[in-house]
C-alpha cells in the first residue's frame, strides 16, 4: 500500500491553494507546495520577488532542484508511511512557466526523474479572471504575474498538458470558474475514482 499523490495546477490566481487545503483536510492528507518551505524552495521565493536575484535562465534548474529535494525529503517518506500528499504545483508548472526561458524539451529533461503524480487536478482560468483575482489580492506581484506573461503560459498549459496525457499522466481539467464548493465536489469524485482507492478515509 501506498498514499496517493495528488497535484493541483493551474495559473496564478486560479484557485489552487484553497483547493488544496480543503481536499487535505477532506482526506486527512499532507498538504505541500512548490516552491517549498525547504533551502531551494527558499531560494526561489526570494528570486521570484527580486528579478536581479537571479536571472530566469536559472530557475528552471532551481525549481527541478526544489522538487528533488521535495520528493526526498516530503512526498516519498509520507507515500511509503501510506500518507496521502496533495501538492499545490509539481512539474507541470515547471513545464509551463519555465519553457519561457528555455526550450521546452530542455525543460523536459530537467524533470525526467521525477514520478508522475496519481493525479493532476488543472484548473482553468481566463487571464482576464486571473489577472482580476491577482489585483485583488493586492499583495506583491511575483515576476510573472503580467497579463502578456500569463497569456504565454496559458498557451504553455495547453501543449504540455496535452503532451503529458499523451505520455499517460492522468489529469483531470476543471472550469476555475465555477464555485468553490462546486470544484471541491468534482476533485472529490475524481479522487474517488482513482485505481488504488478503496474508499475516501
Ligand atoms: P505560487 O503557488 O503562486 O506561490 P504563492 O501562492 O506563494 O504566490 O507559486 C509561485 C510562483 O512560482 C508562481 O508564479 C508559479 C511559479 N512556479 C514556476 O514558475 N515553476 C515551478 O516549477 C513552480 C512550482 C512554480
Amino acid at each position: 500500500m501506498s498514499g496517493r499523490f495528488i497535484v493541483i495546477e493551474g495559473l496564478d490566481g486560479s484557485g489552487g491553494t484553497t483547493q488544496v487545503r480543503l481536499l487535505s483536510q477532506t482526506l486527512g492528507a499532507h498538504a505541500t507546495r512548490e516552491p517549498t518551505d525547504g533551502p531551494v524552495g527558499k531560494l526561489i521565493r526570494k528570486a521570484l520577488g527580486d528579478p536581479m536575484f537571479v536571472g530566469d535562465g536559472v530557475l528552471p534548474y532551481l525549481f527541478a532542484a526544489d522538487r528533488k529535494d521535495h520528493l526526498e525529503r516530503v512526498i516519498e517518506p509520507k507515500l511509503s508511511g501510506d500518507v496521502d500528499v496533495v501538492s499545490d504545483r509539481y512539474y507541470h508548472s515547471s513545464l509551463a512557466y519555465q519553457s519561457l526561458a528555455m526550450p521546452l524539451d530542455q525543460v523536459m529533461s530537467l524533470n525526467a526523474d521525477f514520478r508522475a503524480p496519481d493525479l493532476c487536478i488543472f484548473l482553468d482560468l481566463d487571464v482576464p479572471s486571473c489577472m482580476a483575482r491577482i489585483e485583488a489580492r493586492g499583495l506583491a506581484r511575483d515576476r510573472f504575474e503580467t497579463k502578456r506573461q500569463l497569456e504565454e503560459i496559458s498557451a504553455q498549459y495547453g501543449a504540455v498538458l496535452a503532451m503529458l496525457k499523451q505520455r499517460g499522466d492522468r489529469i483531470l481539467m476543471l472550469d476555475a470558474a465555477d464555485s468553490i464548493p462546486s470544484i471541491q465536489k468534482q476533485i472529490l469524485a475524481a479522487v474517488k475514482g482513482l485505481p488504488t482507492v478503496e474508499g475516501l478515509k
